[in-house]
C-alpha cells in the first residue's frame, strides 16, 4: 500500500519524507493557495521544490477544461521533473509514456474510463462522497473489483481521506 501526503506545505512534506514511509505527494492549485503560492510561475517553481524534496510520484494538476489547454499545461508540468504526472488528457500522455493521475473521481464509470485510457492512478474522493451520504469506500471496492476483472494496472489512490479507518478499510479492500 502506498502513502501519499495531500499538501503543498514543504515542512509537512519534508517531515513525511524523513519518516521513510512516503510514496508521493498529491497537490493542486487549491492546496498551493493555502500556502500563499499563486500565479502560474510561482506554482511551477513550487512543484519543482516538492519534486526536489521527495523520491516518489508527485501529482500536479491542470486547470484547463478543454483538450488543447490540458495538453499545453501538462506538457509544461512534465518538463519540471520525471516525478510529475500529466493529468486529465490521460490517453495523450500515457501514449507518450508519462504517468498520469485522473483526479476528482466520483464514480465507477469515471474510474473505468481512466483505466481504459491508461491512467497510472485514479483518485476517488471518498470523504467528499461520505459528506453527501454516499458510500466512498463502496466506490473503492467497486473500482477494485472491476480493475481486477479486466486486469487493469491503474492504481487506486484514495483521496479526500478523513480518518484512519478510511486508510485501514482501503488497505483491506486492496
Ligand atoms: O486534495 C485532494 C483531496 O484529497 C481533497 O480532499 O479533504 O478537500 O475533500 P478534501
Amino acid at each position: 500500500m502506498k502513502f501519499f501526503i495531500d499538501t503543498a506545505n514543504l515542512d509537512e512534506i519534508k517531515e513525511a519524507q524523513d519518516m521513510g514511509i512516503l510514496d508521493g505527494v498529491t497537490t493542486n492549485p487549491s492546496l498551493m493557495a493555502k500556502e500563499g503560492i499563486t500565479g502560474a510561475e510561482n506554482i511551477m517553481a513550487h512543484y519543482k521544490k516538492i519534486c526536489d524534496l521527495v523520491d516518489g510520484d508527485v501529482s500536479a494538476e491542470v486547470i484547463s477544461t478543454d483538450f488543447d489547454g490540458m495538453i499545453a499545461e501538462g506538457e509544461k508540468l512534465v518538463k519540471i521533473s520525471p516525478q510529475i504526472e500529466g493529468v486529465k488528457a490521460i490517453k495523450y500522455f500515457s501514449d507518450k509514456g508519462y504517468r498520469t493521475n485522473c483526479t476528482l473521481v466520483f464514480s465507477v464509470g469515471q474510474a473505468l474510463l481512466a483505466a481504459k485510457a491508461g491512467a497510472t492512478y485514479v483518485s476517488p474522493f471518498i470523504g467528499r462522497l461520505d459528506d453527501i451520504s454516499t458510500d466512498g469506500l463502496g466506490l473503492i471496492a467497486d473500482i477494485r473489483l472491476i480493475y481486477d476483472n479486466y486486469g487493469y494496472e491503474t492504481q487506486i489512490l484514495a483521496a479526500s481521506v478523513r480518518h484512519v479507518m478510511h486508510i485501514i478499510d482501503c488497505a483491506k479492500i486492496g
